[in-house]
């Protein structure tokens, strides 16, 4: 029997969307891959679980994740973390990640180590792209649902989930390590570590970009806040043979902003100035020059390069979350600077032409 409600595609994860009495509106195609094909999500619900889940999917909870033994298709009975959030009391988003799912990765990730200890042959590489490949998944959720901060909100304790089996890895390869100095062999080690630490970094910035904190507003000298930053970036414009430059053409008021926010933004910008030089016809000639610009109500922060540039379909994605052209890019930092500056009551221009170089305007008000 085809049942009446629609599949969703890119969601990674069975999901589900349900109304208040349970009956199922909605389905990704890895629900349907991996469960039967029923009316109500309760059917899916093993008979020693559904009381448990009758009570938790209530609009009155408050926890939204809970384990639940369902019922597959292939393997019958499984185990999984079934995580919640309901959409005006009328709908219900159900994600349900399989319990092994998760560690399993990290479970080879050591099973491999041990391996490869015996036949000397290090291919961790795979594990990583496995794991980069799990977060990426996770981002997907978020880019591509309209209800983004639901979303958000469970993706992100999803991470918060994933990022514990990171940690205690991590733990187990220091333990590890002396006898792997033992064996000559501790450049595994320090490799397996590397990985790891990527990976919960992409999952730390993962979390960042969805919980971004209300700015903390403090009294500012944005002239100082600029020559802080252009001597933090220095050295690692000096490493991609580029010269950073603050004009300081005129005098600043003292601005109340989020001191460590304001100060990411522009890290982030030009961090992106730099990346996009290395790649460009410049990159032994880069330059990054910022200005400041301060009209009746505004004070205006210009980041400009003369790296790769972007066409214009580009610009018109590069504040979307995870949106991303480079290899080791997540595609936050923009998406971030953007929400940290509108929280600002502020705005983000950019000017931009292929291969001409960028210019990036952050525009903030002046205190009202
Ligand atoms: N100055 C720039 N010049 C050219 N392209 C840029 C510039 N700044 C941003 N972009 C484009 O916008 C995209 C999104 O930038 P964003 O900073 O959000 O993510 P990212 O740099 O790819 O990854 P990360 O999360 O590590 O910052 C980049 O991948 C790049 O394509
Ligand atoms: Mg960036």
């Amino acid at each position: 029997m085809q049942l009446a409600h629609k599949t969703i595609k890119f969601i990674p994860f069975p999901f589900f969307v349900i109304d208040e009495e349970f009956q199922i509106l909605e389905v990704s195609e890895k629900s349907m891959e991996q469960f039967p094909t029923v009316h109500s999500f309760l059917d899916l619900v093993d008979l020693s679980s559904r009381k448990k889940a009758e009570r938790f999917m209530n609009p009155v909870v408050s926890r939204n994740k809970v384990e639940l033994n369902l019922i597959t298709k292939h393997q019958s009975l499984l185990l999984f973390d079934v995580y919640t959030q309901w959409e005006n009391q009328e709908r219900l988003f159900v994600f349900c990640v399989e319990k092994q799912e998760s560690i399993q990765a990290i479970r080879s990730i050591i099973h491999k180590l041990e391996k490869q200890l015996e036949n000397d042959d290090l291919s961790l590489q795979e594990k990583q792209e496995q794991l980069e490949m799990t977060i990426r998944n996770m981002q997907q959720v978020v880019i591509h649902h309209d209800n983004l901060s639901n979303i958000g909100k469970i993706a992100s304790s999803i991470a918060e989930d994933l990022k514990k089996p990171l940690i205690s890895v991590r733990g187990f390869l220091q333990l590890l390590k002396p006898y792997l100095v033992e064996l000559g062999k501790d450049h595994y080690a320090d490799i397996a570590l590397d990985e790891i630490d990527h990976a919960n970094n992409l999952i730390y910035q993962f979390l960042d970009a969805t919980n971004i904190s209300l700015p903390q507003k403090e009294q500012v000298n944005i002239q100082k806040l600029l020559m802080d930053v252009v001597e933090k970036s220095e050295a690692a414009a000096y490493s991609v043979n580029t010269e950073i430059k603050y004009m300081k053409e005129q005098i600043l008021p003292v601005m109340n902003i989020d001191r460590k926010q304001i100060k990411q933004v522009l890290l982030n910008l030009i961090q992106n100035a730099m990346e996009s030089i290395k790649v460009s016809a410049n990159k032994d000639n880069g330059n990054v020059v910022i200005r400041t610009e301060l009209t009746e109500k505004t004070i205006e922060i210009s980041v400009r390069d003369n790296g790769i540039g972007m066409d214009r379909d580009t610009v018109k994605r590069i504040f979307t979350p995870f949106y991303t052209t480079k290899r080791k890019g997540t595609g936050i930092g923009l998406a971030l600077s953007l929400k940290i500056i509108e929280n600002h009551g502020g705005l983000i221009d950019v000017f931009s032409e292929p291969d001409q170089g960028s210019t990036f305007v952050v525009v903030l008000p002046l205190d009202e």
